[in-house]
């Protein structure tokens, strides 16, 4: 018995200070920032961090280190992410560094369309300029922040436009070949009932490249500012 528990105790040490030496590394600056936030312009078409920072198609990202998943007052989560939170998720920099990897290994049905980042140094980058926004860091005055709809070169009359249901309804067949007018989240992310300034900017990151996916980069490429904001306000009118 003795024996027994001397050699779980030699595990434990062992397992915590590999533990430990681990942290150490990412502490001491595995990631580095500047280059975290070139990377972060891949998260840009949807995430917000700095002083600024809003809600858009996810959340704000400010102080992440450390919240749990789903949480944050004000933002549109997907059921799992909630649930995910209730469960206990809290984002580390070893829950981001998953998540990030392949955001639905983690969270099978989140409503983050985002593939993930294969390359370990882009992840120990980015998640160095993200603990730059989280408490406890002097930092984020030393990394540029990024404002509303960064990334994306969007004119503000632009995105105030109000659009024409009626209109958007004209245009929404085409896109009802792909996605449900049920809002369901199928393979095919939901589009119904969103806010119409996130859907805008949603649409000209597509438009504008900056968010990457080619048949959506096709679509929104064919359609005007006010086909879309038309769309927006029909899309935003469905349950
Ligand atoms: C296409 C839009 C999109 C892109 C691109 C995107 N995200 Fe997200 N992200 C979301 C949405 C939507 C959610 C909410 C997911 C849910 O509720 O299932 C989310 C959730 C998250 C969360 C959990 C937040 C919380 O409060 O629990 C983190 C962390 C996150 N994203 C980080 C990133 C990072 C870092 C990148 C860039 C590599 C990125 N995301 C790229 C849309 C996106
Ligand atoms: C051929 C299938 C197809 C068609 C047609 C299509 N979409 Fe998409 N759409 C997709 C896919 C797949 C995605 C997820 C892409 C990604 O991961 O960025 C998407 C993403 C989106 C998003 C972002 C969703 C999110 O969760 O971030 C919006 C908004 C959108 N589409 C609107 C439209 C509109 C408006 C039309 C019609 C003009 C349209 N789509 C036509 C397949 C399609």
């Amino acid at each position: 018995m003795e024996d027994g528990s001397l050699q779980f105790n030699r595990e434990t040490i062992f397992a915590l200070a590999a533990f430990f030496f681990a942290g150490m590394a990412q502490a001491s600056g595995a990631g580095d920032p500047a280059l975290g936030a070139a990377v972060f312009k891949k998260c840009q078409s949807c995430h917000q961090v700095g002083d600024r920072a809003k809600n858009r198609v996810g959340p704000q990202l400010n102080d992440i280190i450390g919240r749990t998943a789903g949480e944050l007052a004000g933002a549109k989560y997907s059921k799992s992410m909630i649930q995910a939170g209730q469960d206990g998720l809290v984002w580390t920099e070893e829950t981001l560094d998953r998540f990030l990897e392949s955001p639905k290994s983690l969270v099978a049905k989140t409503r983050m369309s985002y593939r993930g980042l294969k390359d370990p140094d882009d992840r120990a980058n980015l998640i160095a300029y993200l603990r730059a926004f989280s408490k406890g860091s002097t930092s984020a005055q030393n990394v540029p922040e990024t404002g509303q709809g960064a990334g994306i070169q969007l004119d503000p009359v632009v995105l105030a436009t109000v659009g024409d249901a009626e209109y958007g309804e004209y245009l929404s067949s085409e896109c009802l070949t792909c996605h449900q007018s049920s809002g369901s989240n199928d393979g095919i992310p939901g589009i119904t009932a969103w806010p119409t300034e996130d859907f805008v900017i949603a649409m000209h990151a597509y438009k504008q490249k900056v968010r990457e996916h080619p048949v959506m980069q096709m679509m929104a490429g064919r359609l005007s500012d006010e086909e879309i904001a038309a769309l927006a306000s029909y899309f935003n009118g469905l349950e």
